[in-house]
C-alpha cells in the first residue's frame, strides 16, 4: 500500500472530526502503521488532545517556512504537527499568491514517504484550510454525528470533494462516512444511520463509533483512547474502524 493522506472533514461543528483523527490514527498505529496527525484547525483541539499544547514549533511556522517540519512523537508509531490560532490568518497572508491552495500539499509531499498514513484534522468549514486539505489528500473521511439534521449539508461537502477531484486533485476520493456518537437506544440515531446507509450504501463504514464517555474524557488527559482507557467501547470501536479501513485499502490481505 502506498502512503495515504486522509482528510477528516465535515463543515458541521462538533461531529467527531478531532476524536476520529486522533483515535483512528491510534487504531492504525495498533495495526503497526506509522501515523502522522496534522492539526489544520485554528482551534488546535487535536494538539491539546494529544498533549502538545506547549510545543513552540507548529504547522503555521512550517507553512510560513520559518523552520522545517519536525513531527513530534507522542506515542508508539504516532507523531503530530501541532496547530495554532495563527492558521486562521493564512488565507489572508496567501491572498494574492498563485497556487495558494497547494501550500499544505507542498509541505506534506516530502513527509509522505516516512509514514503509512497522514491524517489531517480539518476545521468546521469548507474554506481555504479545508481546500488545502482536499488538494493534499488522497481520501476524505466524513464523520457524521447520528442526530437530527446530521445529513443536512452533507451534499455540499460531497459536491466540493467532486469539484476538487475534477478540477484540481484527480487523486481525491471520498473514502467513507463514519457514524459517530451512536446510541442504539435512541430511535432517532437508528433512523439516521439507516438513512445514511440508504443514501450512501457501502460508503458508510459498517463499524459505528458509539457514544462513549471515555472518548470525551481522554483529551483532558492529553492521551489517545488506547492509552487513556484501553478496553473501553471507544477503543474497541476505533480499533475495528482502523481494521475496516485497512480491509478496504488492502483487500488482498486477509489479515485485517
Ligand atoms: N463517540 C463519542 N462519544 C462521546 N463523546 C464524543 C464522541 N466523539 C466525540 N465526542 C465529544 O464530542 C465533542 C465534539 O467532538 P470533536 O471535538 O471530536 O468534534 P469536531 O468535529 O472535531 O469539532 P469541531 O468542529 O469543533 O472541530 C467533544 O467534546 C468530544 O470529546
Ligand atoms: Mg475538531
Amino acid at each position: 500500500m502506498n502512503p495515504q493522506i486522509i482528510a477528516i472533514s465535515n463543515h458541521k461543528g462538533g461531529v467527531g472530526k478531532t476524536t476520529t483523527t486522533v483515535n483512528l490514527g491510534a487504531g492504525l498505529a495498533h495495526l503497526n502503521k506509522k501515523i502522522l496527525l496534522i492539526d489544520l484547525d485554528p482551534q488546535a483541539n487535536l494538539t491539546q488532545s494529544v498533549g502538545l499544547a506547549n510545543e513552540t514549533e507548529n504547522l503555521y511556522g512550517c507553512i510560513k517556512k520559518m523552520y522545517k517540519p519536525n513531527p513530534i512523537g507522542f506515542a508508539a508509531r504516532l507523531w503530530a504537527i501541532p496547530g495554532s490560532i495563527d492558521l486562521s490568518g493564512l488565507e489572508v497572508e496567501f491572498n494574492n499568491e498563485p497556487g495558494r491552495e497547494f501550500v499544505l500539499k507542498d509541505l506534506l509531499t516530502p513527509l509522505k514517504e516516512s509514514f503509512d498514513f497522514i491524517l489531517i484534522d480539518c476545521p468546521p468549514n469548507l474554506g481555504f484550510l479545508t481546500l488545502n486539505a482536499f488538494c493534499a489528500a488522497d481520501r476524505v473521511i466524513i464523520p457524521l454525528q447520528a442526530e437530527f439534521l446530521a445529513m443536512h449539508g452533507l451534499t455540499r461537502i460531497i459536491e466540493i470533494i467532486g469539484k476538487v477531484q475534477s478540477r484540481i486533485n484527480p487523486n481525491l476520493q471520498l473514502e467513507g462516512i463514519v457514524i459517530t456518537q451512536y446510541n442504539s437506544r435512541k430511535i432517532l440515531n437508528k433512523d439516521i444511520a439507516a438513512t445514511a446507509e440508504k443514501h450512501f450504501g457501502d460508503k458508510v463504514f459498517k463499524q459505528f463509533i458509539r457514544e462513549n464517555i471515555d472518548l470525551a474524557e481522554a483529551p483532558s488527559r492529553g492521551q489517545e483512547i488506547f492509552r487513556s482507557s484501553p478496553g473501553c467501547n471507544g477503543a474497541k470501536d476505533y480499533y475495528w474502524l482502523a481494521r475496516e479501513l485497512m480491509r478496504r485499502l488492502v483487500p488482498e490481505s486477509g489479515w485485517y
